[in-house]
């Protein structure tokens, strides 16, 4: 596969990240440490992960993802040193907390404890990409940002990022930077079709086309989760959710699906596939939940689109609502 550099200095990474939302809660750590050596083994080695998944799971804490990666670097030496690592603090409860409405947060002395937190879970002494995963406007950016920027001089962090920020806020936690390093990564929700205008899926932000004149005149590398609408797009058992249902869907769909008979992809394939190939790429998170599901997404994003077909779906996605 070939590799993209995040931001302008960052780690080189593969086009694809590996979703891990689900290890160790609802995907067991046998299987999750079978598709960690998958990936390994193809070559898909940037690895998505947070402080929090999954804590709304009945019985789970948050802890759960990043200590089954840990326990995975733990038996699998030299691991680690072969994967770009991301993880993301702020959005986790605070203790005895089950809601976002109780979020750890992004002041200072949180931002720190998080990632020594993080970090002894992980098993590891650093993270590759270190997330702000959601906005606070409890704390002013400049501590924020001068606190992500204080684990990076401290060996902790290699690059710093953001995730679900509004064009402006993005503009402002860039302004907050000053002469420090600024986020060079941006993790917004993303996939082909659209979402109906105006819609709130917060704590969750779409990359819509506002952030992402903001990310690209900072040379931010974009990235895309849920970008598989959790199976929707090939799977009767899953429902379209209904962000997603307008009057343009129809068209997007019928695109999809002539891109699909020509390439040989399935619809989701295409979508990953899509997401790479734009002049700007978004580099898709992708959830899986078996080797077979990271072959198929690995797949896709090393098969590239024909012009002709990336042009079709470009005049699709402009279908509104
Ligand atoms: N920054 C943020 O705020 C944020 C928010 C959400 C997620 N994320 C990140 O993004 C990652 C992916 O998110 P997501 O799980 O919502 O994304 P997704 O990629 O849209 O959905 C993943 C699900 O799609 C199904 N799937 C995967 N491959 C498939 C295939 N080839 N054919 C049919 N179905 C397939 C699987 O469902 P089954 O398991 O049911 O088979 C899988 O669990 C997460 O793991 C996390 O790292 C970040």
């Amino acid at each position: 596969m070939e590799t993209i550099t995040l931001g302008r200095q960052g780690p080189a990474v593969p086009p694809l990240a590996v979703g891990t939302l689900p290890f160790g809660t609802t995907l067991d750590t046998p299987t999750s440490h079978r598709i960690l050596d998958a990936a390994l083994d193809a070559g898909a080695t940037f690895l998505d992960t947070a402080n929090n998944y999954a804590f709304w799971v009945d019985g789970a804490t948050g802890d759960e993802s990043e200590s089954t990666l840990g326990g995975w670097f733990a038996a699998r030496p030299g691991a680690r040193d072969r994967v770009t690592l991301a993880s993301k603090i702020g959005a986790r409860p605070r203790p005895g907390g089950r809601s976002f409405a109780d979020a750890l947060g992004l002041g200072a002395a949180a931002v720190r404890a998080q990632v020594d937190a993080s970090l002894a879970r992980l098993r590891t002494d650093r993270l590759d990409v270190l997330y702000a995963h959601v906005d606070d406007t409890s704390v002013p950016l400049e501590e924020t940002v001068g606190a992500l920027q204080a684990e990076v001089r401290r060996g902790t962090a290699r690059v710093i990022g953001c995730s679900n920020l509004t064009a402006p806020r993005l503009a402002a936690a860039l302004a907050a930077a000053g002469d420090g390093p600024a986020y060079a990564v941006l993790q917004q929700r993303f996939t082909y079709l659209t979402t109906v205008p105006g819609v709130d899926l917060l704590p969750q932000v779409v990359l819509d086309e506002a952030v992402r004149g903001v990310a690209d005149d900072a040379d931010l590398t974009l990235i895309g989760y849920s970008p598989l609408l959790h199976g929707a797009y090939t799977r009767p058992d899953k429902e379209l959710p209904e962000p997603y249902r307008h009057g343009g869907t129809a068209t997007q769909l019928a695109a999809l699906a002539d891109a699909a008979a020509v390439t040989g992809l399935d619809a989701g394939q295409v979508v990953l596939a899509w997401m790479t190939s734009l002049p700007r790429p978004v580099l898709p998170v992708v959830g899986v939940s078996s080797p077979e599901q990271l072959a198929s997404a690995v797949h896709a994003v090393s098969a590239g689109l024909p012009a002709e077909v990336v042009a079709a779906l470009d005049a699709a996605r402009t279908v509104g609502p």
